[in-house]
């Protein structure tokens, strides 16, 4: 069974407040949205792989550690997983990005596949999927089936709020699969949105509500 990480960092909760708030505006939203993704991600990557390093000072010889093991590749889930991307980046600066462009059909809430793009050494790569929304799961499970169906290596999936019924359905799907959110949240309503939630990810990003 994959871990579920709640994030609870005081900054974390206040950020996620602010974000939820219907009244905070789109520039707003952006930017917590890319700050908290930062902040997730200093969580994900707690338990990263170190090697010895050592280096000179200019005083002295100093024993140090540097990042081991396999490279990260980050997955943002189209479109709202893009607004997590930069705040990611900011600690990985070396990780390549791929993109995963799905939509929930709103009759079905079923994920439509419309987009692939993935980094020629993605299989190398351990991968973070990234997607602000963790509601039925369904982008979620897709994203991570495309990922695998392509020998890629999917370890971690990163979210703002998750619900109980999308943290339960990953974890059947892709059990190998790590889960960080800042929020486990009530419930879904009859149009699978999360409850309370934050309404609509990317159309609060993108002002196309
Ligand atoms: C939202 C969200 C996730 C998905 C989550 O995307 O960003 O990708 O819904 O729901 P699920 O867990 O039930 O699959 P949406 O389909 O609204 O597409 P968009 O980001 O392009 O607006
Ligand atoms: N997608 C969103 O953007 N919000 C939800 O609450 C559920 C799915």
């Amino acid at each position: 069974m994959g871990r579920l990480v709640v994030c609870d960092h005081p900054l974390i909760q206040h950020k996620l407040t602010i974000i939820r708030d219907k009244t905070t505006n789109h520039k707003q939203f952006r930017e917590l949205v890319e700050e908290t993704a930062t902040l997730i991600g200093i969580e994900a990557t707690r338990d990263l792989p170190l090697e010895p390093k050592t280096v000179e000072t200019p005083v002295g010889r100093a024993e140090g550690r540097a990042i081991a093991g396999r490279k990260i590749g980050l997955v943002p889930i189209l479109r709202a997983g893009l607004g997590m991307v930069e705040g990611l980046l900011r600690l990985l600066p070396a990780a390549k990005v791929g993109h995963i462009g799905l939509y929930r059909d709103p009759e079905t809430l079923k994920p439509v596949q419309y987009y692939i793009s993935l980094p020629s050494d993605a299989e190398e790569r351990d991968l973070i999927v990234i997607d602000p929304m963790l509601a039925t799961g369904g982008s979620a499970i897709a994203a991570i089936s495309m990922l695998k169906e392509r020998n890629c290596r999917p370890t971690k999936m990163l979210c703002l709020i998750a619900s109980p019924e999308g943290i339960r359905a990953l974890n059947e799907a892709h059990p190998e699969v790590d889960i960080y959110t800042a929020a486990v949240d009530e419930r879904l309503d009859e149009h699978g949105y999360i409850v309370p939630g934050l309404g609509d990810a990317g159309d609060r990003l993108y002002g196309t509500e």
